[in-house]
C-alpha cells in the first residue's frame, strides 16, 4: 500500500476527543490529516508534524469542497466534527446542533466518492428514547433502546438520523461505516468553561473556583439526584480505534457502566480538592434525562473489552489539568469572574456556566449558519407565486 493511502483523517481534531485521537494515531505511526473549523490557535492539541486543515476556510466540513480535500487519499475517516456541548448548550441551541447534519452528510458523501474504505461516526447516548430514562435508578441502556425513536430534541435527532445515513451508505454503497454511541466523555484538554463543557469539567471548575475564592459554595443544576456514567478519554480513544477496526456494523455503546448521581460526582470532586462545599440546587437549569447508563453487554461480547477507568482515577487527572488552566487564566488576568461560583439569569457569565440566554450564540461567527447560506442570492419571488399556482 502506498504511504499516501494510509492517511487517517480526523475531523473535529481541534476539539477534545479529536485532539486525543490525533495524538494516539500519531503515536501509532499513522500519517494523520486533522481538520477543524476553529482557527488553529484555538485547538486543544496541535501537532506540527500532522497535516492540519484549520479555520473557517480550510476546515469547515459543512463545505463539500473542504470535505473532498479532507478525505483525499484517506484510508479511514473519523468523523467527530459537530456543534455540541453539555446540557446547557444543546438544550438552548437545537437548530445549531441539527446543522451538524451538513457536516455528516458531506463527509460521508466525500468519503464514498473517494472510495475511502472505512468511516467512523461519533454518535451519542442522546439518541436513546427519553421514556427509557425517566428514573435515576435506570436500567442501563442497550442498543435496541434507541427505538421507537424519541431522542433528545435537536442534538439527539440529528445523531440518530446520521447513524441511519451511515447504515444506508454501507448497505447501498459499501462504505464500511462504524458507529459508536459515546456516553459522557471527560478528561484533560477538553472544554471546561465557556458554556459547552459537560458536568465533570463544570463541577471540577466550580470546586476549584470555590476553593480559590474562599466562598465554599457550589451551584448544582437540577436536584443532584440525576444519574449518569462518565467515560475517561483514554478509554474513549481506545474504544474508537477498536470499533473502527472491528466488523461491528450496528451502532454500539461506548461508555462506562459506573453509574453515579451528580451529587456523588460532586463528592468525588470535593474529595480530590480536599474541600466541602455548601450545595445550592438550581432546579430550573438544564438537567437532561433523570438517569442514563451504558449497557456494555454488546461491546464485551464483540471486543472482550469495555471502558474501565474508574471515575475517581479519571477525575483526579481531569481536576489537576483544569486547576492548572484555571490558575493560568487567573494569573494572566483574563478572567476576573473566575472565582464566582454561583450565577443567575442575566448575571455576569461565570466562565463555563453558559446557561445565559445572552451567551447562547456566543461563537456563531465560527459555528453558526454556514458561510454563504442566505446571502448568496435574493429569495426568488417566483417561489411564492409557484406555491399559489
Ligand atoms: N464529549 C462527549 O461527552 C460526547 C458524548 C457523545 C458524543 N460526542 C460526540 O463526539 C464528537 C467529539 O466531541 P468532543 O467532546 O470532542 O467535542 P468538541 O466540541 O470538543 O469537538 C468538536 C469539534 O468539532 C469542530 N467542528 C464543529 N463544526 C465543525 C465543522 N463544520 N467543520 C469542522 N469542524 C467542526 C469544533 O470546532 C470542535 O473543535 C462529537 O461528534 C460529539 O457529538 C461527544
Amino acid at each position: 500500500m502506498a504511504a499516501s493511502s494510509r492517511i487517517s483523517v480526523v475531523t473535529g481534531a481541534g476539539g477534545f476527543i479529536g485532539g486525543h485521537l490525533v495524538a494516539a494515531l500519531r503515536r501509532a505511526g499513522r500519517p494523520v490529516r486533522a481538520v477543524d473549523i476553529k482557527p488553529i490557535d484555538d485547538w486543544y492539541q496541535v501537532f506540527p508534524d500532522v497535516e492540519n486543515l484549520a479555520g473557517p476556510l480550510d476546515g469547515d466540513c459543512r463545505d463539500f469542497s473542504v470535505c473532498r480535500r479532507a478525505v483525499r487519499d484517506g484510508a479511514e475517516v473519523f468523523q467527530l466534527a459537530a456543534d455540541m456541548g453539555g446540557m446547557g448548550f444543546i438544550e438552548n441551541n437545537k437548530a445549531l446542533c441539527m446543522l451538524s447534519v451538513l457536516t455528516n452528510t458531506h463527509m460521508l458523501l466525500a468519503a464514498q466518492e473517494a472510495s475511502v474504505p472505512r468511516f467512523f461516526f461519533s454518535s451519542s447516548a442522546c439518541v436513546y428514547n427519553a421514556e427509557k430514562q425517566v428514573n435515576p435508578d435506570i436500567t442501563a441502556l442497550s442498543e435496541p433502546d434507541a427505538y421507537p425513536a424519541l431522542p433528545e430534541d435537536g442534538y439527539g435527532w440529528e445523531k440518530l438520523f446520521s447513524e441511519r445515513m451511515c447504515r444506508h451508505f454501507r448497505e447501498d454503497y459499501g462504505i464500511q461505516a462504524r458507529v459508536a454511541r459515546f456516553h459522557n466523555v471527560y478528561g484533560p484538554h477538553g472544554t471546561w468553561q465557556g458554556g459547552r463543557e459537560k458536568a465533570p469539567a463544570a463541577i471540577c471548575r466550580k470546586v476549584i473556583a470555590a476553593k480559590a475564592s474562599g466562598k465554599h459554595e457550589i451551584e448544582i443544576w437540577g436536584d443532584g439526584n440525576q444519574t449518569r456514567s462518565f467515560m475517561y478519554i483514554d478509554d474513549c480513544v481506545l474504544g474508537i480505534r477498536r470499533i473502527m477496526d472491528s466488523d461491528i456494523y450496528e451502532p454500539i455503546n461506548l461508555g462506562s457502566s459506573e453509574l453515579v448521581s451528580i451529587n456523588q460526582l460532586v463528592d468525588i470532586a470535593e474529595t480530590i480538592g480536599g474541600v466541602k462545599l455548601k450545595r445550592h440546587y438550581k432546579l430550573d437549569a438544564p438537567r437532561g434525562v433523570a438517569g442514563r447508563n451504558s449497557d456494555n453487554t454488546l461491546i464485551r461480547k464483540y471486543l472482550g473489552w469495555e471502558p474501565s477507568t474508574s471515575l475517581r482515577e479519571g477525575l483526579a487527572k481531569t481536576y489537576a489539568w483544569i486547576e492548572r488552566e484555571f490558575h493560568k487564566q487567573v494569573e494572566s488576568g483574563e478572567a476576573a469572574a473566575l472565582t464566582v461560583s454561583t450565577f443567575s439569569h442575566g448575571s455576569k457569565p461565570i466562565p463555563g456556566d453558559g446557561f445565559m440566554v445572552e451567551s447562547r450564540h456566543m461563537d456563531t461567527w465560527k459555528q453558526g449558519i454556514p458561510v454563504g447560506y442566505g446571502d448568496r442570492a435574493e429569495p426568488k419571488p417566483a417561489v411564492a407565486g409557484a406555491a399559489r399556482g
